[in-house]
């Protein structure tokens, strides 16, 4: 099965994360299978909204940790990276998210680029990035702030503080926490709620409610550009290699 699943529910278009085995570690594959399919959307008039879901115990555990390993050593940041962010800043249609259990590094940050996201009881919010050595992404620095103010983006992206699904609500990134066996069917339904409504009418609203995407495509492009040097950095190369080699 393909790491990353797409299909249309009527004007739906569902992404799912599906690479279990590595708790929905993302790879260079499947940020381009990410892009592409929210690109497509985009272009695509029978999507009226996307859906990103994972799976029922994660949604997504970030970067895969080897890949960054590997770009550590070739001194670069994989182009697919930066597709998905840009895509996912560009993007004309609206999001929403079903999470459940841990969505790590920009698995969290990715929720930040969403109109509704909606949580199950067992979801967490964690972005370990500066224990990594590393620093935020995906524009976190710039939207964070805005969305919870600074002392609380400071908690979750400096000290990596964890947010419990109900912490995260408070926080404005989470619309509603419901119970696991329900997330897909509430998050299909609110999808299909915003689905419902005079399509270009929502795309004026939500563009004006979103600011400049220029802001923030530079800003991704600034966080990124900072990210290569630390992901060469003696911090990171070290707390990479204690993930990786750790015993369980
Ligand atoms: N990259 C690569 N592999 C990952 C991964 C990642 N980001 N996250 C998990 N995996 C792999 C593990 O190495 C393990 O592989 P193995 O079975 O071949 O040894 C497998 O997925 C299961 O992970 P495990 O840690 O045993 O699951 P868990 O349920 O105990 O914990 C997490 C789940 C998500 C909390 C934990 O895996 C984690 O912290 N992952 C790293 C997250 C991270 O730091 N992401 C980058 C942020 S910038």
């Amino acid at each position: 099965m393909p790491d990353i699943l797409i299909s249309n529910e009527g004007p739906v278009r569902k992404v799912r994360i599906n690479r279990p085995e590595k708790k929905n570690a993302l790879t260079l594959a499947m940020y381009e299978a990410m892009a592409a399919a929210i690109a497509d959307a985009g272009n695509a008039d029978s999507v009226k909204c996307l859906m990103i879901a994972g799976a029922p115990d994660v949604f997504c555990a970030g970067n895969d940790l080897t890949d960054f390993i590997a770009m550590a050593r070739s001194g670069g940041l994989g182009e697919p990276i930066i597709r998905f962010l840009h895509t996912l800043a560009q993007c004309e249609k609206p999001i929403v998210a079903a999470v459940s259990g841990a969505a790590v590094g920009v698995g969290a940050t990715m929720l930040l680029h969403c109109d509704q996201v909606i949580a199950s009881e067992n979801a967490v919010l964690l972005t370990p990035f500066v224990s990594l050595g590393l620093l935020p992404e995906a524009g976190s620095s710039l939207i964070a702030p805005r969305l919870m103010g600074h002392a609380r983006a400071f908690s979750l992206l400096v000290m990596g503080k964890p947010l419990t699904a109900e912490e995260a609500k408070s926080a404005g990134i989470i619309n509603a926490v419901v119970p696991a066996s329900e997330l897909e069917t509430h998050a299909l339904n609110v999808a299909r709620e915003i689905a419902a409504l005079p399509p270009e009418s929502v795309t004026a609203a939500r563009r004006l409610m979103r600011g400049s995407v220029e802001e923030v495509i530079a800003r991704i492009d600034e966080e990124a550009e900072v990210f290569k040097t630390r992901l060469a950095s003696p911090e990171a190369q070290k707390a990479l290699a204690a993930f990786l080699n750790r015993k369980r």
